[in-house]
């Protein structure tokens, strides 16, 4: 049976408000809402004091003017609340909330349609929610899997509700003729077919024959629809690890045998259809509110936008040696074939906040330094601990922080000047023994490039125990997130 629009429409709508507002009809998180939630939730209890005695305030949207230095937290939000807007299409590593660029939309007095960007867009959270207020909505990302999926969740699909049964049917049809010549030549431990040497281990031929029948069949019946194109690929991305023995409520790979996997085509049909009808809907409002999108894959540092474009920055940058992206989607990557598998080595470098894996031994010739007040003594004190550790990791904070500069210099560029820039990030890592104090060296740093601080505030992170991240000594030790507003002080 047809999903009724009002029913797409209800899953789209708001949330309900009086939930969050009457604790006695606030819903028990499961892993899932946990998992979209990476980012915000299991705090102390209300009112329990923060480190500088002020006490945590619990929060369904952030206050239109936040108090300098107090502690919010999302902990009630459920489910609904943080999936509206299809924003539960693909998985992604601590993705924003929803809540977050709302409320940066929304803070001060903005005009409309104005240029919103996001830099690090990942699974293009803040474009979607620009785009519902009429913005002209730029986001890039290093990360191939992420420009589809952003483009996915800000596609305006212009078939209709009724073609979408007769479409999928199509597709499910040529994927089934396929089949059988792609599992011919599928060789375990080739690189058939685009795939890295090692997918056997993850995948059985039976599934992944599938997945890549699904892929052409897309491809071939979308051809002439690139934004529809874009929009099942990331449907398909999204059902691929259930096919898998990857485990997926864990961002390091990790091989599950006891996994029921899943079968890829009546997983698409199924997660395509729901998720295409939302995306109709959500289309139609991109176009009432006269929403522009663009996206790119670009690095942070070299954005190709021209200079004082932009009236807001609003985003999250990557975390030093927590999440590694191209790991958490590397079949992702090779099955959508957006990535060719000889080149993943040199793709995994181009990140800002490369993990100890992406680590070559001639990058450790000499002390990593980067010419910082701030980030230098921590490199100096992690080489002269002078381990094969501590030299790596002295690397890849220098990596991260020479990073971070360069894309600051690149948003002073691109922002108006009295442009706003929004920042979220982790407050400090651990690595090696030490505590880094990831936020405050950054806006050091943003502020001798020329941004000025407007305010400053935090918001507190889920318990990463129960994200399974598995990384005690560096993600797995963030507590809270800091939010800056940073203003273009540029004449
Ligand atoms: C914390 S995630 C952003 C998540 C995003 N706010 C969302 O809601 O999905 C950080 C993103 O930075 C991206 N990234 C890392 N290095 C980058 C670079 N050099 N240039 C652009 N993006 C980069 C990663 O691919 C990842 O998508």
């Amino acid at each position: 049976m047809d999903m009724l629009q009002s029913d797409v429409e209800s899953v789209l709508r708001e949330p309900a408000r009086a939930e969050l507002q009457n604790p006695r009809m606030r819903t028990q998180k499961t892993p899932e809402v946990q998992e979209e939630l990476f980012g915000c939730s299991q705090v102390s209890p209300s009112g329990t004091p923060t480190r500088d005695g002020s006490s945590t305030q619990f929060v369904s949207e952030l206050p239109v003017d936040p108090t300098d230095g107090a502690e919010y937290s999302f902990r009630h939000l459920t489910r609904k609340d943080v999936v509206q807007n299809n924003h539960s299409l693909h998985k992604y590593p601590a993705k924003f909330i929803p809540q977050i660029p709302q409320w940066a939309l929304a803070y001060g007095d903005p005009k409309p349609h104005e240029t919103i960007l996001d830099p690090f867009c990942g699974s293009g959270t803040t474009l979607v929610e620009a785009g519902l207020r009429g913005s002209y909505a730029i986001g890039t990302d290093v990360s191939p899997l992420a420009v589809v999926i952003t483009r996915a969740k800000t596609a305006r699909i212009t078939i209709t509700e009724s073609r979408v049964t007769a479409l999928l049917d199509s597709i499910l049809i040529r994927a089934g003729r396929l089949v059988a010549p792609i599992s011919r030549d599928l060789v375990p431990d080739s690189q058939s077919h685009g795939l890295h040497e090692t997918w056997s281990f993850w995948f059985r031929p039976s599934e992944m024959s599938l997945l890549l029948a699904l892929r052409n069949a897309i491809t071939t019946e979308c051809g002439t629809d690139p934004e529809l194109e874009q929009f099942l690929l990331a449907c398909l991305s999204s059902i691929a690890k259930s096919c898998s023995f990857l485990n997926e409520d864990q961002i390091k790979v990790r091989f599950d045998k006891t996994k029921k996997l899943a079968e890829p085509l009546q997983a698409f049909q199924s997660f395509a259809r729901d998720s295409l009808l939302k995306q109709i809907v959500l289309g139609r409002a991109y176009r009432r509110a006269g929403a522009r999108f663009l996206t790119e894959k670009r690095c942070a540092t070299s954005t190709g936008l021209p200079p004082k474009s932009v009236d807001r920055i609003i985003t999250s940058p990557p975390y030093i040696n927590a999440i590694d992206y191209s790991m958490a989607h590397k079949y992702n990557l090779f099955i959508l074939g957006l990535l060719d598998p000889a080149l993943f080595k040199a793709h995994c470098r181009e990140y800002i906040g490369v993990t100890e894996r992406a680590v070559r031994s001639q990058d450790l010739q000499t002390v990593p330094l980067i010419a910082d007040d701030g980030v230098d003594p921590i490199i100096n004190a992690l080489w002269a601990q002078g381990t094969p550790t501590s030299r790596n990791r002295a690397f890849v904070i220098g990596q991260y922080f020479r990073g971070m500069r360069s894309a600051f210099e690149e948003f002073l560029r691109v922002l108006r000047p009295q442009g706003q820039f929004f920042f979220v990030v982790g407050e400090t890592n651990r690595i090696c023994g030490l505590t880094v104090e990831t936020a405050a060296l950054l806006s050091s740093i943003a502020q001798r490039l020329g941004f000025v601080v407007a305010q400053q505030f935090y918001h507190c992170l889920a318990n990463r125990s129960s994200m399974r991240l598995n990384r005690s000594t560096t993600g797995g030790t963030v507590k809270r997130e800091a939010i800056y507003i940073f203003r273009n002080k540029g004449a």
